[in-house]
């Protein structure tokens, strides 16, 4: 089995606030990307990968460069690492870089803000995709209890209320990578371009575009290592999730 891996790297990174591509913001001194790409080149699943950096940027280009470098120069079986302009959209980034892994069977896509998702989780994805699995997701189980929310029926009071409480032994937090055939996903992206914007805003992973198909998706084990950087506070978690594990 062929198999491409997608690392979306082209946010903007709004709510972290940096001001600068999220890709880019250090962690613990190196940018977040380089920690993404070295975690899937070193599950070794990876014949080719794609990373949709922000257009025209030549930090995170540098970085794909470096990283692939260092990591040969070590002894490691390096595939080719082509950057690529994303999108507008996530869903967007995700198009255009699997416009360039037409010859593989699989493809992984990850986000580059989860960074520190460890090479197994790549590795368990990628198995049960060599078992059948047209779509495989790793999940994790709830820790919180989540409830249904609707407007409240008195804003003096609050503006929300409880509608109802799901059983929480059957909620699962989904993480990245998410691994899909070539032809699933391809189609699933063909169906998402025709989507108007509110439809398309929707789209928060790629697994819901394939269950919207009736494809069925499997769940996998993922890893609390694979928090998505997304605020500050995040940020300061995952600087402490790399000191006491590494990675
Ligand atoms: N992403 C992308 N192209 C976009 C938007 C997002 O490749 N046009 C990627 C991000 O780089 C990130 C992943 O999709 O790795 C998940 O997105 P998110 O965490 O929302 O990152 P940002 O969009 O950068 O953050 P924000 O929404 O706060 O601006
Ligand atoms: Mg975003």
């Amino acid at each position: 089995m062929q198999t491409g891996v997608i690392i979306v790297a082209a946010g903007s990174g709004e709510r972290l606030g940096y001001g600068i591509p999220k890709a880019q913001v250090p962690l613990a001194g190196e940018p977040i990307l380089a920690y993404a790409l070295r975690g899937v080149i070193a599950s070794g699943i990876a014949d080719a990968i794609c990373v949709a950096v922000p257009r025209h940027d030549e930090t995170l280009r540098q970085v794909c460069g470096e990283v692939s470098e260092a990591m040969a120069a070590d002894g490691t079986d390096c595939p080719p690492v082509l950057a690529i302009d994303g999108g507008t959209s996530r869903t967007d980034s995700v198009r255009e870089a699997l416009a360039t892994l037409q010859g593989v069977d699989a493809v992984l896509v990850h986000d580059a803000a989860r960074a520190l998702a460890p090479p197994e989780v790549f590795q368990r994805v990628a198995t049960a995709l060599a078992h059948g699995g047209e779509a495989v997701i790793p999940v994790r189980e709830m820790t919180d209890t989540v409830k249904m929310v609707e407007h409240s029926d008195n804003a003096a009071i609050a503006q929300d209320m409880v509608r109802e409480t799901p059983d929480r032994t059957r909620l699962r937090v989904v993480q990245t990578p998410q691994g899909f055939t070539l032809q699933a996903l391809t189609r699933a992206h063909a169906a998402a371009d025709l989507f108007d914007d509110q439809q398309a805003a929707a789209v928060t992973d790629d697994a819901m575009l394939v269950e919207s198909m009736g494809i069925p998706v499997y769940a996998v084990p993922g890893s609390d290592l694979s928090l998505k950087i997304t605020t500050e506070t995040d940020l300061v978690l995952a600087e402490a999730l790399l000191q006491k594990y590494g990675s």
